[in-house]
């Protein structure tokens, strides 16, 4: 480790300062906590001048994951593996069994410690980090150079209350990203439903009352004027029967659900009052979750283009791309589009973002609108911070 680079030491208080608003920075840019765990760990491994730092994670099933390693590699320590056999009486069985901040001073008199002696460690420190009350994990370094100095627990729970703090609060969003997409699934799951009853029942109850009143009125006691009253009657409820089609559509279309992302767009295209061209480039099948929110933004947006843009043209475009799902809707229209204005766009991009994607408005002035959403294929997996802690407080 070079000077520069790791310069100070735990005593050193203003570059462990530094350093912990180096890391705060980092967690407030909501980085991803695998970034944060890697961060903190190397801030750690620098500050204590320590030749090894790990963080490593407890599992509900009494495993543990190392989820950082500096200083060594090897197959023991890979990050995201469990964490095994280590010694009953080393650092990480002891936070475990304690829920306090441990020391070995000597690896070389530790039954089991040989793994550690040949990574040429003599001492270390294991610092307990607490999420909410319960034991999540611990931060241990690993010395060359004998026994770590006597404060190095004191000035390691700094970082692993930090560290705590942002999962904590990772854990936090993880919870509400969960709660808004059940409630975005409750809520198709409800339109699909009434798309299915409509079909199933009211539809079809018109249909036939419809054929009903035809064979009524062809019948030769009825007299010309109430024959035609009969038939008119039959077409109006015809009509309503093809509005009522449209609401389902707009609910929740068989299409989509049949035949995929692209034809559902293409009908939606066919159906708009202006010309609308279309680019589909997904896989015939994307989850359903994935489909059912794309064909709202475009099946919202295009009715924004018809009801405020004064558009002559729109564009609609889907495609995949490094596990992406990336849609567009654009228009030539007067701009000046603001979620803030209205109740449609804000349920897009709560929708969108519920998928764990995101959806931006570019409407300038006289500039035409743009909306584009992009809503990873797979839905981020919130990596490492779902853990909600083992259930332990300190001895
Ligand atoms: N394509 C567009 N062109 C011009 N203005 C738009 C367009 N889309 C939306 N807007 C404007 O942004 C507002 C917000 O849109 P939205 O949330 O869908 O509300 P609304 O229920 O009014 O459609 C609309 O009221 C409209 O003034
Ligand atoms: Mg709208």
């Amino acid at each position: 480790m070079t000077r520069g680079e790791c310069d100070g030491g735990l005593d050193d208080i203003y570059g462990a300062h530094d350093a912990l608003r180096r890391l705060a920075a980092l967690i407030s840019r909501r980085a991803r906590p695998a970034a944060i765990f890697a961060a903190v760990t190397r801030e750690v491994r620098c500050r204590a001048q320590a030749a090894t730092a790990r963080m490593i994670r407890f599992e509900s099933d009494g495993t543990a994951t190392v989820v950082a390693n500096e200083g060594t590699g090897g197959p023991h320590v890979r990050v995201g593996h469990e964490w095994s056999g280590f010694p009953e009486a080393g650092i990480t069985s002891l936070v475990w069994r304690t829920g306090r901040a441990v020391r070995i001073d000597d690896y070389r008199d530790l039954p089991g410690g040989g793994l550690y002696v040949s990574e040429g460690l003599i001492g270390a420190v294991g610092v307990p980090i607490f999420v909410h009350g319960a034991l999540w994990g611990l931060i241990a370094i690993g010395s060359c150079a004998g026994p770590l100095p006597a404060d190095t627990e004191v000035q390691l729970a700094e970082f692993t209350n930090l560290t705590a703090t942002a999962i904590a609060t990772a854990q936090g969003r993880a919870e509400i990203e969960t709660s808004r997409a059940r409630i975005v699934m409750a809520s198709d799951e409800s339109r699909r439903r009434i798309e299915r009853d409509l079909h199933d029942g009211a539809q079809q109850r018109l249909v036939a009352l419809a054929l009903r009143l035809a064979t009524l009125s062809g019948h030769e006691s009825v007299l010309p004027p109430v024959r035609d009253k009969l038939e008119r009657t039959a077409r109006d409820l015809l009509d309503v029967v093809d509005n009522l089609r449209e609401i389902a559509q707009g609910l929740h279309p068989a299409i989509l659900s049949e035949a995929g992302l692209g034809p559902a767009l293409r009908a939606l295209a066919l159906r708009a009052s202006l010309p609308v061209t279309v680019g589909v480039d997904v896989p015939s099948r994307l989850p359903q979750a994935l489909e059912v929110g794309a064909y709202y933004v475009v099946s919202e947006a295009l009715a924004n283009v018809l009801k405020h843009s004064r558009a002559t043209h729109a564009d609609i475009s889907a495609a995949t791309a490094d596990g992406l799902l990336i849609v567009t809707v654009a228009d030539d229209g007067v701009g000046g589009a603001e979620l803030a204005n209205g109740t449609g766009l804000i349920g897009l991009r709560d929708r969108v973002e519920a998928l764990g994607g995101e959806l931006t408005v570019d409407s300038p002035a006289g500039g035409g609108t743009r909306i584009r959403c992009e809503i990873p294929e797979g839905g981020d997996m919130v990596l490492l911070a779902q853990n909600p802690g083992v259930q332990r407080k300190p001895a």
